[in-house]
């Protein structure tokens, strides 16, 4: 990265989001009248997932990132609310898969309405996605959108496939958060180069973006998964060592810690479950991982600053770049 951007003052969080205000608002109505339906359960467990607030982080970088490409048009707000649909089916499905019960600050919808119900409501928003990818009538979009979907529900069963493995290496876990984190970031980044017409290089750099910020996002939140508090970020502790999955603070904590600290994280993964929950934070803790983890996030939030070195500054520019260093220092 050149000197010059590392010393431009940082955009505060606040100023990002006044900046995508009316654009923000205006996809925050198309969500709300998009989730119409004449079946009341569906309307219910749909508005209670959607309307429970969430950071409307994709939407408002398929919105930004439009706009630091030029884009004058309104579909871009269209692409943003797809994106937040196709996010919070997969949130649906995944709290059931992950039998989390907290999500959002307040019960997950699984736990409120059950599993069938979220799994089935989770159905109707990526179909209502799709029809209102539809009326975009774009087949880039769609082709995007349609891929990314697919990719993400990969990443999910891959994921699924690697649960109480403790021999899942480093590569094999950034398989799994490119596909079910990643690729939705990279998604939306790149929609916004397709709706601006902005050619091909860009529509690449813009590639680079989502994906390089969407791994730091899914890093950041695996390290959150041991070291957060409850409240800030909505959703339990320990959700990951509860299913046995591998991610990287106890790959990183198994690779450094002592016989007997490698031993007691390998069974945890095989068992699932939280009894080792406080002894493993503390291996987690004296092998560093979290640092590991964080450090693994800022390369990846630095590459997706890297990416945007060529589109002409603007505030919007630097509201994408805030969101880059947000995404590491996040705490919910
Ligand atoms: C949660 O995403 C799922 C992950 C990819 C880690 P967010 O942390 O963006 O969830 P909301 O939308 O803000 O609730
Ligand atoms: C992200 O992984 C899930 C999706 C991309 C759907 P996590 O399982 O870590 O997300 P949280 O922690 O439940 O939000
Ligand atoms: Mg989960
Ligand atoms: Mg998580």
């Amino acid at each position: 990265m050149q000197a010059a951007e590392k010393s431009t003052p940082l955009m505060a969080l606040d100023d990002v989001i006044s900046l995508a205000k009316a654009d923000m608002a205006g996809v925050d109505a198309l969500i709300a009248s998009s989730l119409a339906s004449d079946v009341p359960l569906v309307s219910q467990v749909s508005e209670y997932i959607v309307m429970s607030g969430g950071k409307r982080l994709r939407p408002l970088i398929v919105l930004l990132a439009s706009r630091a490409l030029g884009y004058t048009g309104d579909q871009h707000r269209r692409a943003a609310a797809i994106v937040e649909f196709i996010h919070t089916a997969t949130l649906l499905h995944d709290d059931v898969v992950d039998s989390s019960d907290r999500r959002r600050g307040r019960d997950s919808a699984n736990a409120v309405f059950g599993n069938q119900a979220s799994v089935l409501v989770g159905d109707f928003l990526y179909s209502r996605a799709f029809q209102m990818m539809v009326d975009i009538d774009d087949m880039r979009v769609m082709r995007i959108l349609a891929d990314a979907t697919n990719t993400i529900a990969s990443g999910e069963v891959m994921q699924l496939m690697n649960v109480h493995d403790p021999d899942v290496n480093e590569e094999a876990y950034r398989q799994v958060i490119y596909r079910k984190t990643a690729r939705l970031f990279e998604a939306g980044a790149q929609l916004s180069a397709v709706l601006a017409n902005a050619g091909e290089a860009t529509e690449a750099s813009m590639i680079d973006y989502g994906r390089h910020l969407g791994c730091a996002f899914q890093l950041v939140d695996d390290a959150l998964d041991f070291d957060a508090s409850p409240e800030e970020l909505g959703k339990n502790l320990g959700d990951d060592l509860a299913e046995g999955k591998p991610t990287l603070p106890l790959i990183y904590a198994m690779q450094q810690g002592s016989a007997a600290d490698r031993e007691m994280i390998r069974q945890a993964i095989v068992d699932g479950g939280l009894q080792q929950l406080p002894k493993i934070q503390s291996i987690i803790e004296s092998t560093g991982a979290l640092q590991y983890t964080a450090a693994r996030a800022q390369e990846a939030a630095d590459l997706a600053i890297d990416a945007l070195a060529d589109l002409p500054d603007s505030d919007h520019k630097q509201a994408l770049i805030a969101i880059a260093e947000f995404a590491v220092r996040r705490r919910s």
